[in-house]
């Protein structure tokens, strides 16, 4: 973080100091007491669970020097503001414009975390790179993801989701990106969209912020993604398999574990890239993340470099061999996008071996939510995967689809809980199965991914 007097803290807040040193310097800003040091500027926002302003004296104890709170709050030393979740945002813009940093914004429906995180492998290599913490990525994510950032740092990563209509625009005076990369437009979140008109309609905002002299990096294999390019200002690079494209894949072949080698192609340079991290569906997070990194500078041979060594974030197409059998752990989140993508890994890396796919349902689908679930069951049929597991009431459409499909060989089996899934498993699990683990964050279904990674 850049280090900030409590006096320029509270006028960038419009704030007012109570009780607490102005020339004291802030290195670190934390919205969790137990994350309070020496240092640190406390910020008390009302979470879904407890109020901050319950936490401030510990965060004080812990040695923060002051808490951001509301005007009439009870806290010993203080920057009193209106309201602290709209300060930290104003204190993100302040210290936003002190940066140097190229700022590569990541939005799209699904793979913002894995693009972020390629974007970041991609360019640390040649750059001094930031990026968001985990999956950061709205009006209290995005200005952590900016403290962590200071004049030293050449690029920043920024992870941008949205809400709905008019959220992404709203981030706007913090982000100010110099490079917007929209991965997908698909159906996650379509209950709170409406449609996918309008899911593009929202991440479309992000390439809206770009200058002149900004760079959209925009996925050249989804319609709704390169349509983007009517609504910037900014230079445009293509991404994708299409033939046009400017960052494009050639060559895609998955090895027996689901990675996947491909030429990357830019202009007249090429150069191979092996993934670490298991779907052909990585490819587009990787291209986006070569395009973003080579609009930030560094050369593509750098960014290629970088891909190889990158790693996926936790619960996301993890991979844990366990004794014979083999878990993969993508039970962060789940849309009918990525669990396609999943299920195609799955049966990728099984060649011979007993698959398990386990599901949970696929939350905010709204009206979709049937069709999707439907869609999924069949696609486990069609793909052969050996046993689908379905967890939960909210997911039997998937089940239910399955059986209908027939199954061919294979077996569909419903389990009401994520107990009876385990148990389930635990007693028929080949002794060289294959189990994929993947639904909505609601599911709890890393409760058993976690299960099987341990050795019996
Ligand atoms: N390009 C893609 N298309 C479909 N699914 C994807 C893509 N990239 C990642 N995923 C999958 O989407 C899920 C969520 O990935 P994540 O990077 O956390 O996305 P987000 O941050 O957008 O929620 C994971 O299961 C991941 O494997
Ligand atoms: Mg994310």
């Amino acid at each position: 973080m850049i280090p900030l007097s409590l006096k320029e803290v509270a006028e960038a807040c419009i704030g007012s100091i109570d009780g607490a040193d102005p020339d004291a310097v802030v290195t670190s800003v934390v919205t969790d007491s137990r994350a309070a040091a020496p240092g640190a500027l406390f910020f008390a926002l009302a979470g879904e669970h407890a109020d901050g302003h319950a936490f401030a004296s510990d965060a004080l104890r812990a040695g923060a020097i002051a808490v951001v709170a509301r005007t009439d709050a009870d806290v010993a030393r203080a920057v009193r503001v209106r309201d602290p979740l709209e300060a930290m945002g104003a204190l993100a813009e302040f210290v936003r414009a002190r940066l140097r940093a190229t700022t590569i914004a990541v939005t799209g429906s699904s793979g913002k975390t894995g693009t972020k995180d390629l974007t970041a492998a991609a360019c640390a290599g040649e750059r001094r790179t930031v990026a968001a913490h985990a999956s950061y990525n709205n009006e209290i994510g995005v200005p952590l993801t900016i403290f962590g950032a200071d004049e030293d740092t050449e690029v920043l990563v920024i992870e941008v989701g949205s809400r709905g209509i008019g959220h992404i625009s709203s981030l706007g005076p913090m982000i100010r990106p110099d490079v917007a990369v929209v991965t997908n437009i698909g159906p996650a979140h379509i209950g709170m969209f409406g449609s996918l008109d309008n899911t593009a309609l929202a991440k479309g905002e992000l390439v809206e912020m770009l200058g002149a002299d900004g760079t959209a990096v925009l996925n050249a294999d989804d319609e709704r993604v390169d349509a983007l390019a009517d609504r910037t200002r900014g230079h445009v690079v293509r991404f994708g398999r299409a033939a046009g494209a400017d960052v494009r894949a050639e060559d895609v072949v998955l090895d027996g574990d689901a990675r996947a080698t491909f030429t990357l192609l830019a202009g007249n340079e090429r150069a191979s890239v092996t993934l670490r991290i298991p779907g052909e569906h990585m490819v587009s997070d990787a291209l986006a993340a070569a395009a973003a990194a080579r609009a930030a500078g560094v050369s593509l041979r750098g960014a290629a470099e970088g891909l190889a060594r990158a790693h996926g974030s936790a619960w996301r197409m993890e991979l844990h061999d366990v004794g014979g059998r083999r878990i993969l752990n993508d039970a962060y989140n789940a849309n009918p996008d990525s669990t396609a993508a999943a299920l195609k890994a799955l049966v990728a890396m099984s060649h011979g071996r007993p698959s398990w796919a386990v599901l949970g349902h696929m939350a905010e689908l709204g009206a979709e939510a049937r069709a999707a679930h439907d869609r999924v069951g069949r696609l486990a049929v069609r793909l052969g995967v050996a046993h689908l597991v379905t967890v939960g009431e909210d997911a039997r459409a998937i089940h239910e689809a399955a059986r209908l499909e027939g199954m061919f060989g294979g077996e569909a089996i419903f389990a009401s809980t994520v107990d009876e899934a385990i148990a389930v498993l635990r007693a028929r699990m080949e002794p060289d199965a294959v189990v994929l683990v993947k639904a909505s964050r609601a599911a709890g279904l890393e409760r058993i991914a976690l299960a099987l990674e341990v050795p019996e």
